[in-house]
Parts: C-alpha cells; structure tokens; sequence
C-alpha cells in the first residue's frame, strides 16, 4: 500500500501515466483511484495535447512521438503549433477584453525563434521582441515587419544599433545612458532623413520577484535598465533629441517564471509613481507601459501558474489602479509573453542508451542528449517530467534517474522520476521543452543541435533540421 502512494505521489510527476489508468487501476486499486481521481481533477497535463493512441504510444498534436522520433532520429524538438497559436490568441484576446485603453502583445522571441516560429508570431498579429544582431536579421529574414520590432539588449553594439536604425525597428528599448549616447551619436549618420526613431526607456522598478536569482531582473541590483534617477536624465536627454527620437514611454521586465502576479502589481504602481514623478518634473507624459514578459508555466503537474487571462486581467488592472492613484493618463499596455506562449507546446524526444545500477543508491538511465539541448537542469536546478513515450499506457514500476550524454557530472535531466520498465531502444519525452532550450541549445563535446519539427493536426513540418557532423566543423578553418 505504501509502495503505492509513493508511486502514486510520484507518478503525478508523469501525471499522464495515471490518467490513462484510470480505468484499470479504479477497479482494483482504491488508493490509486483516489491518486487517479486528483489526477484527472488537475487537469490533463499540457492543456490536453498530448494523448495515448491505441499501440500506447504518446501523441502529440495527433502524430504519434514514437514515430516521429523513428522518421527524424532524437534528440529531437517537438512543437504544437496548434497551442502556440492558441497562447498568442488568448494573450491578444485578453488584453482587448481587460484593458481599456488596449496594447499590443509581443512575443519574446529569446525563449524559442526560428524563422518559421517568427512567421508564426506575425500571423498572428503579435509584435516581436529582439535582443541582438542576431535575432533582428533572423526576424527581418523571416519577412516580420521591421516596424513590429521591439530591440532590447543590455550592451547592444554599434553595428546593432545601426541595424536596428537601417531597419527602422519599431522600438529601440534603451537600456543606459551610455547606449543613449552612442545611438544619439550615430543617429544622424545612419537613419532616413525624416524619419523619427521611437524609443522606450527601460526601467527598474526596484521589485524582487520570487523566482530562481539568475532570472530576476527588476531589483536595483541588475545588470539590466536604467535607475530611476538615470531614466530621469534619459528622458531629459531624449526630448532634447526630439527631432530625432520620439520617446513612446518606458519598459520593466521583473523576471522570468513567475507566478506570484502581486510581483507584476508592484511593479506596475512602482513605474506609475515614476511615470507621475516625470510628468512633475518634466512635463512629460508616457503613452506606452510596456511590463515585460514573466508568466510562468507548468512544468510538473504540482505547478499552478495563473492562466493567461488571469495574468492579463491582474496585470491590466493593476496598472489601471495605479494609473488612477496618480490620475495619470492610461498608457498604452504592452506584454512581451516568451515562455507562456511556447513553454507547454514543446516537447524534447531521446533514445534510451546505457543503463547502470548502482545497487541501493540510484539507477541512472542515459539519454542521448542532455544539457546540450536542455541546460536548464544544470543551469537553474529546473524541474522537469517525462514520459516512456512507447509505453504511455504503461504503469509506473522503477524509480530512475535520467542521465545526459554530457561529460559532466552535473548532466541530469531528471532525478528521481517514476517510470514504466526503462529498457534500452526506448524513447523518453520530456515535457514542457518548448522555451529556453532550443535556444539555449548548444554544441558542448560537439554534439549536433536537434532537428525541430512543428507538428499541427496530425501534420508535421520539418522547421529546423538536424546539424551535422560537416556542420560542427563548417567554419573552422585547418
Ligand atoms: N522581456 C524581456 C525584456 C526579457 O528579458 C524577457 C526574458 C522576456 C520579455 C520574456 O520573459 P518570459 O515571458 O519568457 O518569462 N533562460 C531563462 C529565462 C531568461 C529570461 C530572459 N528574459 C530560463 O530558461 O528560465
């Protein structure tokens, strides 16, 4: 009996698993069914994405993994564009529906973009967020609207800036003084006579969100924004500049993979006091509060993010309340969603290689990637659950550790998951993959990058292939 509750306690990890026994395990087992029974009362974990067809199989989008790890070898990214575009929808949907004064959703593009991911964002009607050189060309490649395009970066370089002024990106989001300076320095050069560049001001609010330390960004202490007292200045010089700059209003972004919304309603009173101070001091009065992306997302059935709307709707709120105590014009809401759009869409696949027991003290069950495609375990003790892909129906039996191919010991996907009997040959998928890590993904003991596939409906579309042994090696020279 107790065998079982553990078991239980820790299938929820693979909530699937549980949900798929429902039946079975009713009958004969009460205290799985009441296990079950929560299960099912959570919710079906990833909005219902994924199913189990009848060879038992996990499905995602209607296409069964096993197969498609078989078609396109592992690692490999899998990701629902159906529930991608659902995300962007529901962001721009419930920003019409809670905020009076409207906005504009732009996606983060950091948390996963290629070019087809960028096509996707602009059939969708959101605005994209860059962040170097980089990004802008992939965006602009991808046919985006230059003037859809919001620049960030903490250090962008001259030739980014002149990039970003050549494109005539849609935003600049000045980050310090010194950027201010160099982009005033260059602007007279390189932008189109006539032609205005608009800026935001990014801002520390001074709010600590409760998140892992390395993606906290709003407290004073950040690499990233301008002081309170620095906006001030920046303002003052960026209205001196007006025949060239048009100073739209000011951005925060106060972390990453948040859950507490009362962060996002400090944050917002903590730039309206500011927004007030300013208009007292410099007669100036914003029409843009952008408050960044940060929403978190479910990445083990336990977690409880708040849901899109709910997100919006405080959001939208607090800043109208906070607009109202400072009987401050609303200003125009933006959001810059990256991993509640893409988060829960994506999925990583693996083979099942070598597994050692270590009698008493672990069973480590080796997969052929690891933090090359997600260094998320290693980098932030990130938390994540898997599923035996081949054998979905099957019952959890073992408790194992997934190990990474990396030559560090800290590789672990996963400590301590239940699973079904894991043989070598089998696929595991891990779950809720879809952001920061494919584009975290990087060559570590010259792996290649995994292959990405969007898959919709039954259908699936090859939108990043595999690298290559050649490709590792394509821009050395002997
Ligand atoms: N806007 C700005 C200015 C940002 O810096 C970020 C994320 C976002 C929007 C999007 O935030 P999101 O909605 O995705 O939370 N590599 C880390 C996350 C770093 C986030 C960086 N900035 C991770 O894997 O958890």
């Amino acid at each position: 009996m107790e065998r079982y509750l553990t078991w239980g306690y820790r299938g929820l990890r693979g909530c699937l698993c549980i949900n798929i026994n429902f039946n079975k395990r009713l009958a004969v087992k009460p205290v799985w069914s009441f296990i079950v029974f929560w299960g099912v009362l959570e919710g079906v974990f990833l909005n219902g994405i994924l199913q189990v067809n009848d060879k038992q199989h996990l499905e995602i989008g209607g296409c069964d993994t096993v197969e498609l790890a078989a078609e396109f070898g592992t690692p490999l990214y899998v990701m629902d564009e159906g529930l991608i575009r659902a995300n962007c929808r529901r962001y721009r949907q419930a920003l019409q529906r809670y905020y009076r004064r409207g906005g504009k959703v732009i996606y983060a593009g950091k948390a996963f973009l290629t070019l087809a991911m960028a096509k996707l964002v602009q059939e969708e009607e959101l605005g994209l967020d860059v962040v170097s050189g980089g990004e802008l060309y992939l965006a602009l490649k991808a046919g985006f609207p230059a003037g859809d395009l919001y620049f960030h970066g903490n250090n962008k370089t001259g030739e980014e800036l002149q990039e970003a002024l050549r494109a005539g990106v849609g935003r600049i989001v000045i980050d310090s003084l010194p950027e201010l300076e160099e982009l005033l320095g260059l602007i007279r050069s390189v932008q189109p006579q006539e032609h205005k560049t608009a800026v935001l001001l990014r801002v520390k609010p001074g709010v600590e969100a409760r998140t892992h330390d390395y993606i906290q960004t709003g407290q004073d202490d950040s690499k990233f924004g301008l002081s309170f007292a620095e906006a001030k200045e920046a303002v003052r010089r960026v209205l001196a500049a007006a025949p060239f700059l048009e100073l739209k209003g000011f951005h925060c972004h106060i972390g990453s993979q948040i859950f507490e919304i009362s962060s996002f309603g400090l944050a917002a009173q903590s730039m309206l006091r500011f927004m007030a101070d300013v208009r007292a001091e410099t007669g100036y009065v914003a029409g843009e509060l952008d408050m960044g992306g940060g929403l978190g997302i479910r990445y083990q059935p336990e977690d409880k993010p708040p849901s899109i709307e709910t997100f919006v709707q405080e959001v939208a709120g607090a800043v109208e309340k906070a607009a109202g105590k400072e009987n401050y014009p609303l200003p125009e809401l933006l959001l810059e969603p990256g991993r509640s759009i893409v988060g829960e869409a994506g999925l990583t696949l693996y083979r099942i290689g070598v597994i050692k027991n270590i009698p008493g003290i672990r069973r480590y069950c080796a997969v052929d990637g690891g933090m090359m495609d997600n260094i998320r375990p290693a980098l932030y003790q990130a938390l994540y659950t898997a599923v035996l892909a081949n054998k979905a129906g099957q019952d959890p039996v073992e408790k194992v550790t997934i190990a990474g191919k990396a030559c560090e010991s800290g590789d672990l996907l996963i400590e301590d998951i239940y699973l079904p009997a894991v043989e070598k040959g089998d696929i595991l998928a891990t779950l809720s993959t879809g952001a920061y890590c494919y584009a975290l993904a990087n060559n570590y003991n010259c792996h290649p990058r995994p292959a990405v596939l969007f898959v919709r409906n039954g259908e699936r579309r090859l939108v990043v292939r595999r690298e290559t042994n050649a490709d590792l090696v394509a821009l050395q020279e002997s």
